[in-house]
């Protein structure tokens, strides 16, 4: 069949093609024009492809109609895509737009918790000492934390501690499982696991059924110490516990111990440091004492280093537990332990 391209059939389709243009809207409708027009199979590319087909003196007049048509689409094209996009721009709502000139805002930055950071620097003043730390389950067996810490079931020791109890029970009914209430039960699975000697420090949190006030809390953080190995004296706990004092609370602290009864310790001692903000003369920190108790101490008893297969009669340590809530109540001044799990961020943000 010949093909039926003439100028005038290729002015009708680029006429037809600019009229619709102004009126497309969007990027989309725009694409369709052109896929319509301008692609492959489009309108005006399909008829340009028959003026291969022309008389030889025909083909070069129409080709030049074909050929302006053609840019002249493309040109148009264009310009009408530019004016969609800047459109689109001017047409933003006024909350979407960017006022590069205003301030930024401040980044809200981060912190540690208080309790992390007194925890930390504990660790680290024994750490400096040789001392590693390990971590343990917060739920815990009756068995470590109190069995194998010489604490029977049914001694009145226990009344030491106003346990959490889970609700599980061993064959014989009785319940065995708690939430810890010290560290200490940290000590029976340090060494089941090590030979001596041992040095390690257990960070962590306790709980208790407490009813809570100023200096209470149903749970809080303790640190957890223990030293064994062959030779280990009294000496060792005094010279160790005086060089935690003196990098945490300075270097001109002077140290007290005096008798104290823990089931798991024996001799067990309190440790109190002078204090440090009237230098012993009294005050409302020490209570007009001169004196501030910040740790609980001792040789550990034969009885614990039984039950967990090491002899007595070879190994002695010492280990001791102190509250880190209570020493940064004293170095920092805070009058009141519920002040530091009840998020109140006036408080956290002074740390
Ligand atoms: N576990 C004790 C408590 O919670 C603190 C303590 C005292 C730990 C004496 C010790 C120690 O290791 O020797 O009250």
């Amino acid at each position: 069949m010949q093909p039926t391209v003439t100028p005038e059939a290729i002015d009708e389709i680029r006429e037809e093609a600019l009229g619709k243009l102004d009126s497309l809207e969007d990027l989309d409708e725009v694409e369709s024009w052109r896929v319509a027009y301008l692609g492959r199979k489009g309108r005006l590319s399909s008829i340009l492809r028959d003026i291969g087909g022309l008389p030889q003196e025909e083909r070069r007049a129409v080709g030049a109609v074909g050929n302006r048509s053609r840019s002249l689409l493309e040109e148009r094209l264009s310009q009408r895509l530019e004016a969609i996009k800047s459109a689109g721009l001017a047409g933003l709502a006024d909350t979407d737009r960017i006022d590069v000139t205003l301030p930024g805002r401040p980044i809200a930055v981060g912190r540690l918790h208080p309790t992390t950071q007194i925890v930390r620097e504990i660790c680290s003043a024994f750490m400096a000492m040789g001392f590693q730390v390990v971590e343990g389950p917060e739920v815990e067996w009756d068995r470590y934390n109190f069995e194998l810490l010489n604490i029977p079931r049914d001694h009145p020791a226990r009344d030491m501690w106003n346990s959490l109890w889970i609700d599980h029970r061993n064959e014989r009914g009785e319940h065995n499982m708690l939430l810890r209430t010290h560290t200490s039960p940290m000590q029976a699975r340090v060494m089941e696991k090590m030979r001596p000697p041992v040095r390690v420090i257990v960070p962590g949190k306790c709980y208790r059924y407490e009813a809570t006030d100023a200096t209470h809390e149903w749970h809080f953080y303790q640190v957890e110490g223990l030293a064994v190995d062959d030779g280990i004296t009294f000496a060792d706990l005094k010279g160790t516990l005086y060089e935690f004092a003196r990098r945490v609370f300075g270097s001109d602290r002077r140290v007290r111990f005096r008798c104290d009864y823990f089931p798991f310790v024996e001799p067990g001692v309190d440790m109190s440091i002078d204090c440090f903000s009237c230098q012993g003369g009294g005050c409302r920190i020490c209570r007009d004492t001169g004196w501030i108790e910040i740790m609980g101490a001792g040789m550990v008893h034969p009885k614990v280093l039984e039950g967990v297969g090491y002899d007595p009669r070879v190994y002695t340590g010492f280990a001791f537990g102190l509250g880190p809530e209570r020493i940064a109540m004293l170095k920092y001044g805070i009058d009141d332990i519920r002040l530091f799990y009840s998020n109140d961020l006036r408080f956290l943000r002074q740390f």
